[in-house]
């Protein structure tokens, strides 16, 4: 009888896993006008303008822009009261000329910043006046241009406590709420988020954050929304973590931004190629997620964000020295299963 039982699972399972056919599609029409809500993607000055086929993919699939990092402090303020203007410019001009929504990343993060600022020796009014420069000087800078900021990122830890960042140790833990305030007196259109990973497979981290929120909202601080970054994998987290994590989200009533999607499928760092089961299951698991954010209130839809474009740019396999394709198009700019199974 057991062997019978064993049997007819082993049967249904292999039926479920060819529910449907590997998709495969053209980019004929952009990935963006399937949706309501703004497709982005990260875009990096190293790839853009170099006459590949990602500078067409990146002006015409979507209609958002977040600079993967020409945006961030090391790069726009290499030094005390010295900016840096000329890439981040570009991407502005690019994204205004493409008529895509930019999205400013990243005002206040503890990486990638420049030396002088690791080793700035001010006294703590020295470091909120720096602080408050960085902050504004961007923002003003950007103003009209930057539909929204990602204004401090990645600053609680896994147990739901305060990093203890460069920031939090000069300014103290109310470094966050300044932040907020200092980019909306520099520019009171642009919508403000918090950004931050594993909102969706950390209930801990994300309950804290959440109360965060909600304890920002009640001092009339400026926080507009939250990013939850979604750097996923075809393993973690399971679908129903993500539709309880989106669900408790929408409580908020903040705008969501899925900020920087990608889903690897190599999360164990194994020797593998992209076949058809790990390309299935790569796409069904993005499919679920999109479909689960549809769900929300449209007037919570900031838009979703891919971190990257094509498998051959993705931080993933520098960051972490192994195979990886956790984005829509191959390494040769061609649509994936997980791309097509959107486009429709
Ligand atoms: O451009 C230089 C190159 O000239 C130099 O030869 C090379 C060797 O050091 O470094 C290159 O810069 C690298 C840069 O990416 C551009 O590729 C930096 O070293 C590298 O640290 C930087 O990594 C970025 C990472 O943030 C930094 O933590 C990734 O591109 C970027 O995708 C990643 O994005 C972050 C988000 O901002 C926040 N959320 C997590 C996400 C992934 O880490």
């Amino acid at each position: 009888m057991l062997r019978f039982c064993l049997l007819l699972l082993t049967l249904v399972g292999l039926a479920a896993c060819q529910k449907e056919p590997l998709t495969q599609c053209d980019a004929a029409q952009p990935l963006h006008g399937y949706y309501p809500f703004p497709v982005g993607a990260a875009i990096s000055m190293i790839e853009l303008g170099r006459g590949t086929a990602y500078d067409e993919l990146a002006r015409r699939q979507f209609n958002s822009v977040t600079p993967e990092n020409c945006f961030k402090p090391s790069y726009l303020h290499p030094g005390p009261g010295q900016y840096y203007w000329a890439e981040a410019d570009a991407l502005a001009d690019f994204s205004q000329a493409s008529n895509q929504r930019l999205h400013g990343h990243v005002l206040i993060w503890h990486q990638q910043l420049p030396g002088w600022m690791w080793a700035f020796a001010g006294s703590p009014a020295d470091w909120e006046a720096l602080f408050k420069d960085h902050i504004q000087t961007v923002v003003r800078h950007f103003r009209g241009r930057v539909a929204g900021w990602d204004v401090v990122n990645e600053a609680f830890e896994a147990d739901g406590t305060l990093r203890s960042t460069i920031w939090k140790q000069h300014l103290g833990a109310t470094y966050l709420e300044k932040a907020f305030r200092y980019a909306h007196e520099a520019d009171p259109e642009a919508l403000l988020f918090y950004n931050d990973y594993d909102l969706d497979s950390n209930p801990v981290k994300r309950r804290a954050v959440l109360s965060w929120l909600r304890t920002m909202r009640q001092r009339g601080v400026p926080v507009h929304g939250l990013g939850l970054q979604m750097h996923i994998s075809i393993l973690n987290p399971e679908n129903t973590q993500i539709a309880e994590a989106l669900g408790e989200v929408q409580q908020t009533g903040l705008k969501i931004h899925l900020s920087e999607i990608d889903v690897a499928v190599n999360p164990l760092g194994k020797a593998v190629t992209p076949n058809r089961e790990l390309l299935q299951r790569q796409a069904d698991k993005l499919a679920f997620l999109v479909r689960t954010y549809q769900e929300l209130p449209r007037d919570q839809q900031y838009g979703i964000t891919f971190w990257g474009i094509s498998d051959q740019n993705t931080w993933i396999r520098r960051y972490f020295q192994r195979d990886d394709y956790p984005l829509l198009f191959d390494d040769n700019y061609q649509p994936k299963p997980a791309y097509c199974i959107l486009a429709r």
